[in-house]
């Protein structure tokens, strides 16, 4: 038999990443000979790190928290879409030893909205992004691909200028004013970590908010953030954080382990189980 073909995720703290589960349950459905660990690593272990990926044989890995800025310089190759979001989740090793690094939070965000929603929602709505820090600056090109107009609000006003900016074409908006700012809104996302277990709640009435708006938290533990569970009350359509997750995993599955994972129900209920 073969030698199995070898990925990992690598970050620090590492223990709580639900990668090894997800990639696992994969590998497992699909029977192939593969591997898939997490590996704390930390900032000042990547340069050896990605000189032992290429030496060890590895098809690639994952990068999270709080790497995926730094590990950009170990690149040889960065896709258009990570040099846009300023960060790579995911490396490939490719055929001749190289390291290609890309982002494919804005396609799990993106595909989860889609699979959730349909894809003709979006053209032309008005979508507000609450929060800039890791994920929003993703999380608004997803939004940008999908047709919609983007504005971002975020208790530091600053950091929200600095993501307009440099994607271009977004709006920014006081966080006094997020909540007049709803009768706007056709898609509300939450990418502050209010809500997260363990955290405070948002506080945010969504009275002005359409009953067609879409609400989306990509907070996923729990499930149901207290702001999704008040948009569901009132009828708006919702989207869940899980299903990022599982979407973000399948282009470098795929190029790993040369099969197209499917994301099913049985899949998310798998995970849901594990993350509540
Ligand atoms: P980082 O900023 O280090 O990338 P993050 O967890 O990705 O961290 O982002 C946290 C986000 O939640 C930020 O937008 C943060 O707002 P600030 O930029 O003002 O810090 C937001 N956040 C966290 N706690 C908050 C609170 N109590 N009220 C409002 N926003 C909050």
């Amino acid at each position: 038999m073969s030698a199995p073909i070898k990925a990992c995720v690598i970050g620090n703290p590492i223990d709580h990443s639900l990668s090894p589960m997800l990639h696992g349950f994969w590998l497992k459905q699909y029977g192939i000979n593969g591997t898939y660990t997490a590996q704390r690593v930390l900032t000042e272990e990547l340069d050896a790190f990605f000189l032992q990926l290429r030496k060890r044989d590895y098809a690639g890995c994952n990068i999270t928290l709080p790497h995926k800025e730094a590990a950009m310089k170990y690149m040889d190759e960065v896709s258009d879409v990570a040099t846009k979001a300023g960060a790579i989740n995911t490396v490939i090793v490719q055929q001749n030893g190289t390291l290609y690094g890309t982002n494919t939070d804005v396609y799990g965000f993106r595909q989860n909205m889609v699979a959730t929603i349909g894809e003709d929602y979006f053209a032309n709505k008005q979508a507000l992004v609450l929060g800039a820090g890791g994920a929003a600056r993703g999380v608004c090109l997803a939004l940008q691909t999908l047709g919609c107009r983007v504005s971002i609000a975020n208790r530091t006003k600053d950091k929200a200028e600095t993501i307009a900016e440099s994607i271009g074409k977004i709006s920014v908006i006081d966080w006094e004013e997020k909540e007049e700012a709803l009768s706007q809104t056709g898609v509300l996302i939450n990418t502050t970590s209010l809500g997260l277990v363990g955290s405070a709640p948002l506080t945010l009435s969504l009275a002005a908010l359409s009953p067609d708006a879409v609400v989306s938290d990509i907070v996923y533990k729990p499930l149901h953030t207290p702001l999704l569970q008040q948009a569901a009350l009132r009828g708006n359509k919702i989207v869940t954080g899980i299903g990022m997750l599982l979407y973000q995993a399948v282009p470098g599955f795929e190029a790993w382990f040369g099969v197209k994972p499917q994301v099913t129900q049985e899949l998310e209920q798998y995970m849901v189980r594990v993350v509540t």
